[in-house]
């Protein structure tokens, strides 16, 4: 699979399986059907209330816990120096892991000053716990302060991105201070599953609507999390690499 590097020096692979509203059973399943396809990248979160679920799911799969890049997120509520200590150890515990491979400030929380929470992540990465740590729903001016307080690598900022939700502010200025952008709600929740547009675009490729959206994010390097839990969906959605849109339809999809 396709990756992007990481200001670290790390691969990140650009399509990931996203697991919010899954839980459970059906969570495990998902994770361990996704890992069987070829899916190496999951993203979760203690708000998601799944860690346990996805630990389970890569249990399951057999496959080796260093093959796969696990992220998950520190609540707003949690982001007190202790909390962070506290609620990440809860993380591991629930993965059943040892580290994980990407931390991320869930959302910010401007009661609570930025360096308090980025001190523990900077511990936890020193420790070995986290490889590499990061931000989600930051404006540019909070990533930039962020990439100012922490002695670590801002390696990426997790904001919600889709066609029709083209945020090419963030995009352009995360590209330009070494910062990843990763989608979520990259298929804006399903909706664009129904775009008339990317449909007729798709049809050009012989792809879907929902592989046409995807595509035009990976195709700029920003990794796609889509949720999928059929297994048509997780297939069609790894789907994206083999293709490409052209720069006519690139523009066209940007201004959607
Ligand atoms: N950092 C944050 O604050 C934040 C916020 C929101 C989300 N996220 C992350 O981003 C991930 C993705 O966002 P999301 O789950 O909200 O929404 P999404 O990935 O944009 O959309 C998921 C929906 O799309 C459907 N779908 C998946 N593949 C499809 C395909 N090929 N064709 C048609 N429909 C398809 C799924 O259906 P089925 O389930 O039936 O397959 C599901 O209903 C989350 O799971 C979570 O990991 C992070």
């Amino acid at each position: 699979m396709s990756s992007v590097k990481l200001a670290s020096g790390c691969d990140l692979p650009l399509l990931g399986l996203g697991t919010w509203e899954l839980r459970g059973d059906q969570c495990a399943e998902v994770v361990e059907r996704a890992l069987d396809m070829g899916y190496r990248h999951i993203d979760t979160a203690h708000m998601y209330r799944n860690q346990d679920a996805v630990g389970q799911g890569l249990k399951q799969s057999g496959i080796d816990r260093e093959d796969v890049f696990i992220t998950t997120k520190i609540w707003q509520d949690a982001l007190r120096y202790d909390q962070v200590m506290k609620q990440f150890q809860t993380c591991l515990d629930l993965l059943q892991v040892e580290y994980v491979d990407l931390l991320l400030i869930h959302w910010p929380n401007e009661t609570v000053p930025l360096e308090e929470t980025l001190r523990a992540f900077d511990e936890i990465q020193a420790a070995d716990r986290v490889r590499h740590i990061g931000v989600s729903n930051f404006s540019n001016e909070q990533v930039d302060r962020a990439i100012q307080l922490a002695q670590a690598p801002i390696c990426n900022n997790q904001v919600e991105f889709h066609v029709g939700h083209f945020q090419e502010s963030v995009w352009r200025h995360c590209r330009d201070h070494g910062v990843v952008v990763t989608a979520h709600r990259p298929l804006a929740v399903g909706a664009i599953a129904n775009d008339a547009t990317l449909a007729r675009i798709g049809g050009d490729h012989n792809k879907s609507a929902a592989q046409v959206a995807l595509r035009w994010l990976v195709q700029r390097q920003i990794i796609a999390i889509p949720k999928a839990s059929s297994e048509a969906h997780l297939q069609d959605n790894m789907d994206i690499f083999s293709w490409t849109l052209d720069e006519e339809e690139m523009k066209r999809i940007d201004l959607l």
